[in-house]
Parts: structure tokens; C-alpha cells; sequence
């Protein structure tokens, strides 16, 4: 584990489309994120994660890519992004490029040269059956469509041809074995990437689709592993510092082959799922909330910590598995929790084990909007809303037509800016800062720190948990609710109702102690 500086990173994601637009074409650019650098900073956060940037037909919004090593010109230049690096690293801003290594979009230069019928360098980048009446199995795939006699697998939507890092256990003559030639030289093109844009100077990777790899894996998935493990000894050598986080949400295969960092990702009917999003978004707001951090659900966080526990105790000093506000796939968490919910859901995710991941416009409670597809994001699509900086032309996203936006701005009267929300100190901005900033200024609720619970049951509110010394409970309930102490504590950080009377706290809302004496 090399990159010690994740002990104490809070990081930021950007949608790069919809966070700021430095030249009125109603598209955020690269540009336009170096003029906000301050504002990161200024929330606290100290690395980010950048969406897709690169040359794409945008059918997958950039997760498409027809060309690894170029900024997307809609976005800049490479110049703009190495630029960026510089600013950012200038604020000690570690900055991470999403890397897509499953897939890249049908445009690809190498999926054009696979397609042909003339065998070439590229015929097996790709994963082709032998004739286009062969069809795989239980695999999406296409036929028909290109000259060359065979099926194509997909990896995601139909734009987006799978790579090939071969089978765990091939099954068919055209299935290769993971590890076999083509595959590795899948694996070069890949780290070619890497090492591309980390000699730019990144910081490291978001990997898209981590545990998709290979096709057919062992159940703990040790070829896909033994990919990353590789993958992994080549930034020990040449890249040190470099981060990797995945999006797998499978923390003992990610943390045990090389990523410094997975993400707990939003599942339906998971843990993460069960504490912010544990409705049915086709009849909400009509339909039940059973969130854990809806104030009136009356849930317990038991079937967090049933999945939370075992897994933090399988990975503790492995890697880290990491909390999200949100992120361009889930909705908005202020969808269906109010300003007053999130701050309580904040104090949580941002004083847990792990590096925290803040989507952009959360720390303002932006809202989620049923908006008509865009780019692939169909129902994602509503997450991925202009950046509300003030309140003027396009809400300070844009000073371009609101017809040329990338999309549109939230219009209504009460669309949450950053600009209102700096001048109110009850603000979920300003709690949001505070919140980071006390994590900051404690080593005990940062990364790797002990994590212990001291409180749950089931049927109760309370949530009691050790950070080192600390002691961090959580009550998002209406009702105050005592809970007995272990010894006396002084309150360090508290929103709601925390009054400690002898060793007994009353609690409504999120407190942080340290003990006393
Ligand atoms: C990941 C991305 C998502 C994308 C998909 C295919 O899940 O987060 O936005 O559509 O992979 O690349
Ligand atoms: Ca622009």
C-alpha cells in the first residue's frame, strides 16, 4: 500500500459536462474545473475523481472511449488537463482519471481494425466467436454487423465491445484462457493508458467495471485478481503514489489484488442502500421510506452492519472501502432526505473508516430530477444537472443559451446555489465543511483508524461508534434517545440535541466525544 496520503483524503467527484462552463458553450470543461479549485479546496477536499474526459461519441456520457489518450475536445485539450494537474497539485489536490479498462466505445480505432476480415494485431483485442452463427451463451453480444465472420461480446450498453482479458474457463474453442498472449497484450494497451497519463501527471485511477475483467472467473475471481496484482507491482515500480479505487464493491477480491480502494456502492437491498436509499424510486415520494437516515422510518442500522462488519473486518489494513455521498449512477441523496436528514448523513459517511467520496452538488443538497435521457444516463440523467454556483444566468453553470446547456439547470425558485448557501452558516455547505473539517483535524476519524461499534439493536435509532478514542453516535430519529457511556465524555462535535448529564447522553441528531479525565 503505497499511497500514504489516502490516510487523510476527502475526495470530490466531477461530472466534467455539468460543473463548470469557462466558455458559454453550455458544456463544463476542463478549464472551467481549474477556475474551481478553490472552492474544493475551500470545502476541504483534498483529491478528486474526474469522470471520463477523453474522446468518445459520449453514448455511455464518456464511458465509451474512442480514444484513451485524448481529452475529449468538447473539454479541452490535454494541455488544459496537464494544466490542471498542476493547478491542483499547486492546493494539494491529488487528482485521480477514471480509467475504463472492460470496454472501450465501438468508434475505437482498435475495435475498427477487429472488425475487418483480414486477421491483424487487433483481431483478438476484442472477444469474437469463430463464425457469426456461433453465439455465445449468456453474454450479450452482436452478429451481423461487421465484416468479419463472428459475434462480438459487449460489456455494457451495445457501443461498448469487451475487451479481452480472456476466460477464467474457456469453454469453447474461441474463448481464450486469461493470460494467454492476446489477453496480455489487452493488459499493455491498458497500462500503456496508465502510465500515459500518470507521466502527465495524475495521481491515479477510478476503475470503471473492476471485477468484470475477465469473462467466466474462479468465484473469487483470481484471474481478474491476478490482472490487478500485476497491474499493481508495475505502479509500485514506476508510480509509487499512485491510487487506485475500484468500482467493484467486492472489498476482499479488490483490496487483496492491488487497489488501495473500493467503493461501497449503491446495491438495492445492501447495506449503503438500506441507510440512504431504501424506497422505490418508481412511487416515490407516495411510497414508503425505510432509509435508515429518513428521520421517520423508524429503521434500525442492523442489516448495514450485518454486510458493513464482516467485510470492514476482512479488509482492515488491506485497503480501504469507501463511503459516497452519492454518484453520477445513483440518485441524488437529497431526493428523498431534506437538508436537515443529509446533515445527519454526512456527519456519518464523513467520520467512517475509509477515504469519503463527495458527488459535486451534494454538499448543497442539489436535487435529483426525472429528466428525458441523456447521453446513456436515462434515469442517471437526473443526477448529472448543472452545478448551481449562484444565482443568476444558468445559476452561474453557464453563460451560454439555457437552450445550449448540457442539461438543464434546476428551475426551481428554491434551487439550492453554492452563493446562497456561503452566506447562511446553517447551511448543509457550511455543515459539510465543518464536518470534513473535523475529520481533518482528527487523525482518530480518519482512513485506517480503528472502527468499533459500541451501540446497535435491533429496533433502536441509536448508532454508537468507536473512531480510535473517539466516541461518534448518530440518533436520525425525531425522538431523543439516552444512551449509557462507558465513562465520562465532553462533547466535540455535535448538530441536534447532545446533552451529557453523568455518563448519560441524550442524543438527537450526531455528536462526537472524547473522553475526559
Ligand atoms: C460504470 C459507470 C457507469 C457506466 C458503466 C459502463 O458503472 O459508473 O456510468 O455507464 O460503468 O462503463
Ligand atoms: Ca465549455
Amino acid at each position: 500500500m503505497a499511497a500514504t496520503w489516502l490516510n487523510d483524503a476527502v475526495f470530490y467527484e466531477i461530472y466534467p459536462q455539468s460543473f463548470f462552463d469557462s466558455n458559454g458553450d453550455g458544456i463544463g470543461d476542463i478549464p472551467g474545473m481549474t477556475q474551481k479549485l478553490d472552492y474544493i479546496l475551500s470545502l476541504g477536499c483534498n483529491a478528486l475523481w474526474i469522470n471520463p474526459c477523453f474522446d468518445s461519441p459520449f453514448k455511455d456520457a464518456g464511458y465509451d472511449v474512442r480514444d484513451y489518450k485524448k481529452v475529449a475536445p468538447r473539454y479541452g485539450s490535454n494541455e488544459d488537463l496537464i494544466h490542471f494537474f498542476r493547478e491542483a497539485h499547486r492546493r494539494g489536490i491529488r487528482v485521480l482519471l477514471d480509467l475504463v479498462p472492460c470496454h472501450t466505445s465501438e468508434e475505437h480505432p482498435w475495435f475498427r481494425e477487429s472488425c475487418r476480415e483480414a486477421e491483424n494485431e487487433y483481431s483478438h483485442r476484442y472477444i469474437w466467436t469463430d463464425s457469426c452463427w456461433t453465439q455465445p451463451q449468456g453474454i450479450p453480444f452482436v452478429g451481423g454487423e461487421a465484416p468479419r465472420d463472428g459475434c462480438y461480446i459487449l460489456s455494457f450498453f451495445k457501443s461498448q465491445p469487451a475487451l479481452n482479458f480472456g476466460f477464467g474457463n474457456p469453454t469453447a474453442s474461441w474463448q481464450q484462457k486469461a493470460g494467454s498472449p492476446a489477453t496480455l497484450e489487452t493488459r499493455e494497451a491498458i497500462w500503456d493508458v496508465m502510465r500515459f497519463w500518470l507521466e502527465q501527471g495524475c495521481d491515479g485511477f477510478r476503475v470503471d467495471m473492476a471485477g468484470a475483467l475477465v469473462k467466466a472467473d474462479t468465484p473469487d475471481q483470481a484471474y481478474t485478481q491476478a490482472v490487478y496484482r500485476d497491474l499493481r507491482q508495475r505502479l509500485d515500480r514506476d508510480f509509487p503514489e499512485a491510487a487506485l479505487v475500484a468500482e467493484w464493491n467486492v472489498p476482499k477480491h479488490s483490496l487483496n489484488c492491488g487497489f488501495d480502494m473500493d467503493f461501497y456502492l449503491s446495491w438495492a437491498g445492501n447495506g449503503y442502500h438500506s441507510l440512504m436509499r431504501n424506497y422505490d424510486p418508481a412511487d416515490y415520494p407516495a411510497g414508503p421510506d425505510r432509509s435508515y437516515f429518513k428521520a421517520d422510518s423508524g429503521a434500525d442500522p442492523m442489516h448495514f452492519l450485518a454486510e458493513y462488519l464482516p467485510n470492514y473486518l476482512d479488509t482492515c489494513g488491506k485497503g480501504l472501502w469507501c463511503f459516497i455521498t452519492g454518484n453520477h449512477d445513483t440518485t441524488r441523496p437529497r431526493f428523498n432526505l431534506t437538508p436537515e436528514e443529509l446533515k445527519i448523513a454526512y456527519s456519518f459517511l464523513f467520520t467512517m473508516p475509509g477515504a469519503p467520496f463527495l458527488y459535486y452538488g451534494d454538499e448543497i443538497g442539489m436535487r435529483y430530477r426525472r429528466l428525458p435521457n441523456k447521453e446513456g444516463g436515462f434515469n442517471r440523467t437526473g443526477s448529472r444537472t448543472p452545478m448551481q454556483w449562484t444565482g443568476g444566468k444558468n445559476l452561474g453553470f453557464s453563460q451560454g443559451a439555457p437552450e445550449a446547456l448540457y442539461l438543464p439547470v434546476d428551475p426551481a425558485e428554491d434551487a439550492p446555489t453554492v452563493q446562497a448557501q456561503e452566506a447562511d452558516p446553517n447551511s448543509l455547505l457550511n455543515y459539510t465543511r465543518a464536518v470534513i473539517a473535523l475529520r481533518h483535524s482528527r487523525p482518530d476519524l480518519q482512513a485506517r483508524s480503528p472502527f468499533q461499534v459500541y451501540f446497535a439493536q435491533p429496533g433502536s435509532r441509536l448508532l454508537a461508534y468507536r473512531r480510535g478514542k473517539l466516541l461518534c453516535v448518530v440518533n436520525p430519529g425525531r425522538e431523543t434517545l439516552a444512551l449509557e457511556l462507558d465513562r465520562p465524555y465532553a462533547p466535540l462535535f455535535t448538530q441536534g440535541q447532545a446533552e451529557l448529564s453523568g455518563n448519560t447522553l441524550a442524543i438527537q441528531g450526531f455528536a462526537v466525544l472524547t473522553p475526559r479525565g
